[in-house]
């Protein structure tokens, strides 16, 4: 007999509701859902949304705001303040989380978001995202921006959306990654990637190599390995991706494997990375090892980080296992002074370009 199609709310019925907090969380992430359908829609109308180009704000992080950024984020604000699952919510586009407070109705979780990933690629009608984690609230009284502060592995949930050319919606409850594709005209989320695994092996890698004269030298070698290619110790060629959006990267490692690095750099001292712990790293991070992949900062597990502000960003190198686990390597063999940078035969003693 053929099966029924798997919604996302009969998935979640299934395999989350079994218990009081479980049925919660079932209906939050139905609550999510909802706020991430009517992302879509906006986002699916393009210029004639009339939401394209920029703000004069400019947010918490000192990037100018776009009408999609803050639409988006009143979507998710609504959805969490209403629904009466979660006592206090952080966004990336809010300089500190709200707490849950009377007439709504206070719930045993904490919601902290990015509600438009990637928003520099909407005006030019590339992919974007919205990513979201979801803690456990202290037992009872009014949320603090400390109860934020939690480390990734203590993630209750935690999932993006993708708006690309078609809209899916990728979770974890720490049992798996799946995904789950929009069928638009039915409004309904329907299983369509259960129990995704990230390959261990790939020739793909994610960086911005603007940055490359900001590296760390591990990241320089890593890289300059893979460009090297056939010719190089690796002995294989590589091939790059860069689409500035996380959520649409970190889909392209799920679904075929790569390696997604925003590593730290001296671009600017005061930053130790570009993405954001609480909202970005850690969720996707989660998604990650659910995955069969592995996240670190180059020096340690990403999801062992005690974050110490909600805005905190953090080096991340993501994706699949035998890649992480390799530039991990190239971290600890130069902070030990053991490491073997890699010299292209081009600039060596004889190559073509020394004079
Ligand atoms: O939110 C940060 C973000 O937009 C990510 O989605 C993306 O991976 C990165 O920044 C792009 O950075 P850059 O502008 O350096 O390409
Ligand atoms: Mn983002």
């Amino acid at each position: 007999m053929p099966m029924g199609r798997m919604t996302l709310s009969k998935f979640l019925i299934e395999n989350v509701g079994g218990t009081r907090d479980g049925a919660a969380l079932a209906a939050l992430l139905v609550d999510v859902a909802a706020a991430v359908k009517a992302i879509a829609a906006l986002c699916s109308k393009g210029a004639l949304s009339g939401a394209t180009g920029s703000l004069d704000s400019i947010n918490v992080q000192g990037e100018t705001q776009k009408p999609l950024d803050v639409l988006s984020n009143n979507e998710f604000v609504n959805v969490f303040q209403m629904g009466g699952l979660v006592a206090g919510l952080a966004s990336e586009e809010m300089d500190d989380p709200i707490p849950i407070e009377a007439p709504n109705r206070r719930g045993p979780f904490l919601a902290v978001f990015d509600p438009l990933d990637g928003s520099s690629n909407i005006d030019v009608n590339v992919s974007v995202g919205s990513i979201f984690s979801i803690l456990h609230a202290p037992e009872s009284g009014d949320t603090v921006a400390g109860d934020y502060l939690q480390p990734g592995q203590r993630q209750v949930a935690a999932g993006y959306a993708l708006y690309g050319p078609a809209t899916l919606m990728v979770l974890t409850v720490g049992s798996g990654t799946h995904g789950f594709t929009l069928d638009r005209e039915v409004g309904n989320f329907v299983l369509t990637h259960p129990d995704i695994q990230i390959p261990a092996d790939t020739s793909e890698f994610a960086i911005n190599t603007s940055n490359e004269r900001f590296w760390e030298p591990p990241v320089t070698r890593y890289v300059s390995e893979c460009k090297a290619g056939k010719t190089g110790p690796r002995e294989r060629d590589f091939n790059m991706r860069w689409i500035a959006s996380m959520v649409a990267e970190v889909h392209r490692i799920l679904m075929r494997g790569g390696i997604f690095m925003y590593p730290r750099d001296t671009k600017d001292p005061s930053k130790p990375g570009r993405l954001r712990l609480l909202y970005e790293a850690n969720p996707m991070s989660f998604l990650v090892e659910q995955a069969g992949g592995v996240s670190s900062t180059g020096r340690e597990r990403l999801l062992d980080l005690v974050p110490s502000q909600i805005h905190q960003r953090v080096p991340v190198i993501l994706g699949s296992r035998n890649e992480v686990e390799r530039l991990v390597r190239y971290h600890a063999e130069y902070d030990t002074g053991t490491d073997k940078p890699y010299e292209s035969p081009l600039f060596s003693e004889r190559g073509l370009y020394r004079s």
